[in-house]
């Protein structure tokens, strides 16, 4: 395989999936402390309190980083950390805690690229509504200048959000994340708050940091289906961010669409859609699986359901199709020139053999899909997509979301009694990829 110089392999994580530590130094709650403490919500009763002990294990972790070659590390900053409610000055613990772990990334020679916002919503701002409220998005940009004046002498390279569909789909739609509510006209407006948020990010940015680079990470697929029920789950998933960021806004057969369900998108103003264009220096993609629809009436907020899998899937039921990657990655080309692309998550969950920190994990499964997946990327290269870098997701088995514990995504098993962390084989497997292919060379 053979990459462009420069090309950085990494790996990414989350802060409410790794740190725990979840009350120390001042950290205020996050919607996910309260979903994930709220009975019902999250698989086995899980929660992110302890997680992978990160908070207090991250030399540890850095070293493990190390060990890999790792060139390149994403995480994120816990909007709680640095504002406990959402507002007022920043809590000097939580910044160290970040310029802590930037300088250890800087010393071993990993680049830090940081998200500013990977879920954790301050509690207190969900209690004025969360992203459903436009005040919220005035409230991230005094948070992102915060972040910026605080650790942008260590960090050049910058995520404003983590799939903006999540968040708000579902959070505010399907309810099955935090902060767990089910109302499609609400999700449509957490959305485009959302996506206002992040231009603002980037204008603030641009007026601070003269060298470094800002983009947004959206969970993009590829979609298979007759065309009616693909081109809208393609407008839902895909197009509804991809064209406010890159084009200025949105789709209008989706506006008529959702108008014509859930009235007037009177959220909206004119001039957020030159705000939210604000030229960005990346697009994040993630990708994990491609969607195969079906029209299915009216239910969920587009009327299109997704087919079961027929093939291989993960642990979690999901298909693995890695040649949808490469036609993503095509069509972003296509559809969007050429906007530097960066893979900032792709993985898989598999029932791995149990982390018993004797030897190696043997995942044999998650090497297959790791492969799988680069050279998908590699294809998109080589017919002149612009990609620039690929994170796994993820460094460690982590809290998954409503799934907990169960589903494991590491490349490092991590056994959540002892704390022990144990390289898996796909670990080795992607360390030797990546000392082959040191600056770029095959
Ligand atoms: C993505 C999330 C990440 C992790 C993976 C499996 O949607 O960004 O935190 O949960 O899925």
């Amino acid at each position: 395989m053979s990459f462009p110089n420069g090309f950085v392999w990494g790996a990414a994580t989350a802060a409410y999936q790794i740190e725990g530590a979840t009350k120390a130094d001042g950290r205020g709650e996050s919607i996910w402390d309260r979903f994930s403490h709220t009975p019902g919500r999250v698989a086995n009763g899980d929660t992110g309190d302890n997680a992978c002990e990160h908070y207090y294990r991250w030399r540890e972790d850095l070293d493990v980083m190390s060990s890999l070659g790792l060139q390149g590390y994403r995480f994120s900053i816990s909007w709680p950390r640095i504002q406990p409610d959402g507002r007022g000055p920043a809590n000097r613990k939580g910044i160290d805690f970040y310029r802590r772990l930037s300088e250890g990334l800087l010393e071993r020679g990993i680049a830090p690229l940081a998200t500013l916002y990977h879920w954790d919503l301050p509690q207190a701002l969900q209690d004025e509504g969360g992203w459903a409220s436009r005040e919220v998005a005035e409230r991230f940009e005094v948070y992102a200048e915060l972040v910026f004046d605080g650790l942008g002498d260590l960090v050049e390279d910058w995520v404003t959000h983590n799939e903006p569909w999540v968040t708000s789909f579902l959070g505010y739609g399907y309810g099955t994340k935090a902060p767990g509510i089910q109302d499609w006209r609400e999700a449509l407006t957490a959305a485009h708050h959302v996506l206002l948020s992040h231009g603002k990010a980037v204008a603030a940015f641009r007026g601070v940091h003269r060298t470094g680079r800002i983009g947004i990470t959206l969970d993009l697929t590829h979609v298979y289906g007759d065309q009616e029920a693909a081109l809208r789950f393609d407008g839902n998933r895909n197009r509804w961010f991809l064209d406010p960021v890159l084009r200025g806004g949105y789709p209008a057969d989706m506006v008529d669409y959702y108008e014509g369900r859930l009235g007037p998108l009177d959220f909206v103003r004119p001039e957020d859609l030159e705000e939210i264009a604000a030229p960005i220096d990346f697009l994040g993609v993630n990708f994990y699986q491609p969607a195969v629809v079906q029209l299915d009436g009216d239910r969920g907020p587009i009327g299109v359901e997704e087919l079961p899998p027929d093939g291989p899937t993960t642990a979690m039921g999901w298909r693995v199709a890695p040649g949808a990657l490469t036609e993503l990655l095509l069509r972003l080309k296509r559809d969007y020139g050429d906007v530097p692309l960066l893979i900032t998550e792709n993985g898989a969950s598999f029932d791995d053999p149990p982390v018993d920190g004797s030897g190696v994990v043997e995942d044999a499964q998650r090497v297959d899909y790791l492969r799988g997946h680069i050279e998908a990327v590699e294809r998109a290269v080589r017919e002149g997509v612009d990609v620039r870098g690929y994170y796994v997701w993820s460094l460690l088995d982590n809290f998954e979301w409503e799934h907990g514990y169960s589903s494991r995504f590491g490349i490092v098993g991590v056994d959540f009694e002892s704390q022990r962390r144990t390289p898996k084989r796909s670990a080795l497997w992607y360390r030797d990829l990546i000392s082959g292919h040191r600056n770029g060379k095959d």
